[in-house]
């Protein structure tokens, strides 16, 4: 069997999802449960991307001690410094290094000859090599380059002191036979290919990021890159949880496992789903809503009368709650606490007092309160978290001639506690709720995109809303919660705007704050 190394990038190529960015303090805590999940590497961010992304690395390195940190960085100097600086308390850490190795990249995005880009290559890694002992390089577009100058590239990083070789599908565009095919090839081809280890890194554009992993494991990679819930760029990267899934699943075929806690899954896919406002595809393999639903008479029949005959995971052990687990108006706090903490969401004393007290309420005049009504609840509660503008009310009306709604949103101003009414009209209700909310805030804060998601429970359905809006040439996301469906269009644009508006205070205050990155420091 072959330990594959889970390289997890959520926080860095992850957080490239449209809109997905979050405070240093919330990759803190997702990088926390990344721990307890077991992944081997955590990429946390890009250092010399921002000074949130610098602070966020380096409390990350401060506070992981089982997981290896990594500094992401371009091949210039000024991104290692920051990468090498920011991971500095790092209990083991790495450096990852990367430059474009395909025509295409080098001609139209980089404008340098091959010459120019080997030499950098070779210049970085042996400047890294100074400080970091663990370089990790990437050629970028390692797939769709030309192979001769690949094996060059590769050999000349291994010389200068590369000790893991990571050839990245960043356009998704490989096919499984090949991307394996291609590791077998730079594997024998070049000089000190041996002493490397080999790392697949792949995109999702045709659906096909999983399988080519797993065909990079069967040749030779034992380390994979992942995200929770396969988000970043684009269609997003390879699934640590799918990925995990199928190693475990099938693996006496492919004689490989990893040192995944199952258990900590869910959790771990709820945390970033919540946090990062990107809801899970009920469809999704392993941890959306309907991966282990079974909705044909013949298939219940059958899992009835042995499991295995329709699941090939048992859910359980990936903390995934099954639904006979039911909660009603005799069930206990710890009860509460225990599937509120399966959602991912650890909640303190105080909360948990306020959930409680919610739910007893709710649960009075009801037989049973669903996973999504808890969800509800535990919204209200947590979302007392300060922002800049907390929803008070809102009012709806048509206006009897040009048949346009016209919505009267009143906000309170958490900075000074005054509330105040916005009123606008527009061709629907949720046009004319964020056109009164735009008048609010104290920077533009454009709407983009909107999803509705039901959480059907017969009549009572809830509706999950998530916003996509840009402000200052960023882009942010906000979801919530509500019985209807233009109240929770309303607080979702609301809280993408506050997340707009705190992320540019924030970025203020730390901009200010943030000293030059000062010499970096090498490892003993
Ligand atoms: O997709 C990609 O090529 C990357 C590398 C920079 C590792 O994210
Ligand atoms: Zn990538």
């Amino acid at each position: 069997m072959s330990m594959i190394h889970i390289f997890d990038t959520t926080l860095r190529d992850g957080e490239q999802s449209p809109g997905a960015s979050i405070t240093p303090e919330d990759k803190v805590r997702i990088a926390l449960q990344l721990e307890k999940l077991g992944v081997d590497i955590i990429e946390p961010g890009f250092p010399a991307s921002s000074p949130g992304d610098f602070r966020a690395v380096q409390e990350i390195s401060r506070r992981v001690r089982a997981a290896e940190i990594c500094g992401f960085a371009r091949a210039v100097r000024s991104d290692i410094d920051a990468a090498v600086k920011a991971t500095e308390e790092a209990a083991r850490r790495r450096l990852h290094l990367f430059i474009s190795s395909s025509q295409i990249h080098m001609d139209f995005q980089l404008r340098k000859t091959r010459e120019e880009v080997l030499r950098i290559a070779r210049e970085m890694v042996a400047y890294g090599k100074q400080f970091v002992h663990e370089i990790e390089f990437s050629p970028m577009d390692a797939s769709r380059s030309g192979e001769d100058f690949l094996y060059e590239m590769v050999e000349a990083v291994i010389a200068e002191g590369a000790t893991v070789i990571n050839l990245p599908d960043t356009v998704g565009y490989a096919l499984p036979e090949e991307y394996g095919a291609m590791f077998t090839r730079v594997r024998s081809n070049v000089r000190g290919g041996d002493s490397v280890r080999w790392s697949a890194h792949c995109h999702n554009d045709l659906g096909l990021a999983v399988a080519n992993s797993l065909a990079a494991i069967q040749a030779g990679a034992t380390q994979v890159e992942v995200t929770v819930n396969g988000i970043g760029e684009r269609a997003g990267n390879c699934s640590l949880e799918e990925l995990v899934m199928a190693v475990e699943t099938r693996k006496n075929t492919l004689l490989a496992e990893t040192a995944i806690e199952k258990s900590e899954i869910y959790r771990t896919s709820q945390m970033v789903s919540r946090t990062m406002h990107l809801p899970v595809a009920y469809n999704k393999p392993v941890v959306g809503r309907n991966a282990f639903q079974h909705e044909a008479g013949i298939h219940q029949d059958g899992l009835l009368k042995n499991r295995s005959t329709y699941e090939i995971m048992d859910p359980e052990q990936l903390g995934v709650p099954r639904d006979m687990i039911v909660l009603g108006k005799h069930s206990g706090r710890h009860a509460i606490k225990h599937r509120v903490s399966q959602f991912g969401v650890e909640l303190t004393e105080e909360q948990l007092d306020d959930v409680f007290k919610r739910f007893k309420q709710f649960a009075d005049d009801r037989k049973i309160v669903t996973d999504d009504e808890l969800a509800v609840l535990v919204g209200k509660a947590v979302d007392q978290a300060i922002v800049p503008f907390e929803f008070v009310d809102m009012q709806m009306m048509t206006a009897a001639a040009s048949g346009s709604r016209v919505a009267a949103v009143t906000l309170r101003n958490t900075a000074d506690g005054a509330v105040q009414t916005f009123t606008a009209a527009g061709q629907g209700p949720i046009e004319a709720a964020i056109i009164a909310m735009k008048q609010a805030m104290p920077v533009p804060v454009e709407f983009e995109h909107l999803e509705l998601h039901s959480m059907a429970s017969g009549e009572a359905a809830y509706c999950e809303a998530a916003v996509h809006v840009r402000a200052r040439g960023c882009g942010y996301r906000g979801s919530a919660i509500d019985d209807d469906v233009i109240v929770a269009a309303a607080k979702a644009y609301l809280a993408a705007a506050n997340e707009a508006v705190r992320s540019g205070a924030s970025r203020a205050a730390a901009v200010s704050a943030s000293s030059a990155v000062s010499e970096p420091k090498r490892d003993a």
